[in-house]
């Protein structure tokens, strides 16, 4: 570094020569007001922060590239999508990847029980493509205009400012479709040992387009190669008195030590359509697809191999969202994911600001430059490349500026039909069924946990909430709604004595289904 470089300057690149004292007259005061060289670097410090992520607030990120291996199935990936991310055997696609608890603030423990988030970032040639995941492959709701709801009620109090138990399954008791989750969540799934040791999925429901312009339902998932490790509750509270960030430690050093975590990137692909032949909607993102009739076809790799130089440029400033992707991969008509695409970056124009596009962490890479003819807003620092775009800020012109890129050949059209208004599924069977099988599924030690865990939670709750938890949970597997009740003391016979929900058909727990491999 030059001698010149290293000179401190002011953010109008004047010399400092005095960072020890401000200007005061005399010795002992008082300051002026023409102290600029104060006045701007304490009024910088006071605007050091931005608004946290109003979920999702801690979290850690890590950049890397994904691989693909050009097939699907055994197939060209061009049979399924015509994304260049998907089919170009061998090129390496930038990422950066996001991991975060959901409910805590910025600062709140990596031990807590919780999903963990799984943003990717892939700044493919096409442009950028955005999955914005978990690690659970299931979500809690099924319906986007109820996430403010759910979050209201996992989040603390608002007169205790605590996380209160009862307020968490006041809201699941009135949403079966949130068993499954509620089952990994409270079971050691629910505390992930690292970032490195999770799974991740995209969760909802997307579509792949191919040349032909036909489309497939597709699930994406991305299976670690260090193996999946969970923590018991009494392993993480051991971490959490001693380590708040041990999942950000343990990320950052393994990448330090050139030790690159590895995921596998996988789909599952259905035909598109309503498939009535399944007991759950795939456009459901609380359910699972099985796996043995929707096997898990590995398309590429994911390494993360550098950390960020600065974590607020980087970490606190990336912006992911749903709505972010290339062609070849398209919106399905998961309820889900059309309400969250609004969201993302609604929230990002206010928490980072409407130009939140133009840092470097969520710009596009230099094969897919950015050329738009938007302009001006708060914190416009260049205008988009190309020199007949400084004068032609507007489309069509006949004089130059941008076009419009060529049509693909045969696109796809979705034929919609219907009648506006509001709707619930009527495939609600899964909703028991699928929380059940997980419980089955569960090692033993698993279901201790989860048993112990639900227990603990439902005695600090009020009876009519026990009452129908364990209504619930027997009715996904009578050994997990006896044993829970056993654990909080509540009084099975009465719980099974419950009608169903108002409005809700009642559970059928005769059908067995197909176990998981993971
Ligand atoms: C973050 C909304 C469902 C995964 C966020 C943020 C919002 C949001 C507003 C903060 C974004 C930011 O400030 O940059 C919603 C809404 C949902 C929903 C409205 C449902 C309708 C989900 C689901 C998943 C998920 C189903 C998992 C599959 C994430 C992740 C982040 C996040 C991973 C953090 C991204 C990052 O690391 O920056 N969500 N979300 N969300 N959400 Fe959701």
């Amino acid at each position: 570094m030059s001698e010149q470089r290293k000179t401190l300057t002011t953010r109008q690149g004047h010399p400092v020569r005095d960072n020890q004292s401000m200007r005061t007259v005399g010795e002992r005061g008082p300051a002026t007001l023409e102290n600029y060289q104060f006045i701007e670097k304490i009024t910088h410090f006071d605007r050091e922060r931005i608004p946290e992520r109003v979920v999702h607030a801690r979290g850690t990120g890590a950049h890397g590239y994904f691989e693909a291996y050009g097939t699907i199935g055994g197939e060209p990936a061009s049979k399924y999508s015509r994304a260049r991310v998907l089919n170009e055997t061998g090129v390496q696609t930038p990422v950066f990847v996001r991991f975060s608890t959901v409910i805590g603030g910025k600062e709140s423990p990596e031990t807590a029980r919780d999903p963990r988030g799984f943003a990717i970032k892939f700044k493919t040639s096409e442009g950028n493509w955005d999955l914005v995941g978990n690690n659970l492959k299931v979500f809690f709701i099924r319906d986007a205009i109820k996430f403010p709801d759910m979050i209201h009620a996992f989040k603390p109090d608002p007169v205790t400012n605590q996380q209160e138990p009862w307020r968490f399954y006041d809201f699941i008791c009135s949403h079966p479709e949130a068993l499954n989750m509620v089952t990994f969540v409270k079971s050691p799934w629910g505390i992930p040992a690292t970032y490195r040791e999770m799974e991740g999925s995209g969760v909802n429901t997307y579509k792949l387009v191919n040349d032909q312009g036909v489309a497939h339902l597709v699930k994406f998932h991305f299976e670690p190669k260090q193996g999946v490790r969970n923590l018991t509750a009494k392993q993480a509270s051991e971490i959490q008195a001693h380590d708040t960030s041990h999942a950000t430690r343990d990320l950052y050093a393994a990448i330090e030590r050139g030790e690159y975590p590895e995921w596998e990137f996988c789909v599952q692909v259905m035909a598109d359509g309503e498939h009535p032949e399944l007991d759950f909607d795939p456009l459901d993102d609380t359910k699972r697809w099985p796996e043995d009739r929707f096997p898990l076809l590995p398309v590429g790799r994911l390494v993360l191999n550098r950390n960020p130089d600065n974590v607020f440029a980087e970490t606190e400033q990336s912006a992911f969202g749903t709505g972010v992707l290339v062609d070849g991969i398209d919106f399905s008509d998961d309820k889900m994911l059309q309400g969250r695409t609004l969201s993302y970056s609604d929230t990002q124009r206010y928490r980072v600001g409407p130009n939140y596009l133009q840092l470097p962490i969520n710009a596009p890479q230099s094969k897919a430059v950015a050329r738009t003819n938007q302009r001006d807003g708060q914190m416009t620092f260049y205008v988009d490349n190309g020199e007949s775009e400084k004068h032609i800020n507007y489309e069509p012109s006949i004089l130059g500026g941008l076009q419009e890129a060529p049509q693909p050949e045969k696109d796809y059209h979705q034929p919609v039909q219907g009648h506006l208004g509001r709707y619930q599924t009527s495939k609600t069977a899964a909703d028991y069924q699928q929380a059940g099988e997980r419980y089955r599924t569960f090692e033993d030690w698993e279901r201790d946990e989860l048993v112990s865990n639900v227990g603990g939670d439902l005695k600090q709750c009020p009876e009519p909430i026990q009452l129908r938890m364990v209504w619930h949970l027997w009715h996904c597997d009578q050994d997990y709604g006896r044993r829970v009740a056993d654990v909080a003391g509540i009084d099975l016979e009465k719980a099974k004595a419950l009608p169903p929900l108002p409005g809700k058909p009642a559970p059928n727990q005769d059908r067995q289904g197909p176990t998981y491999t993971s």
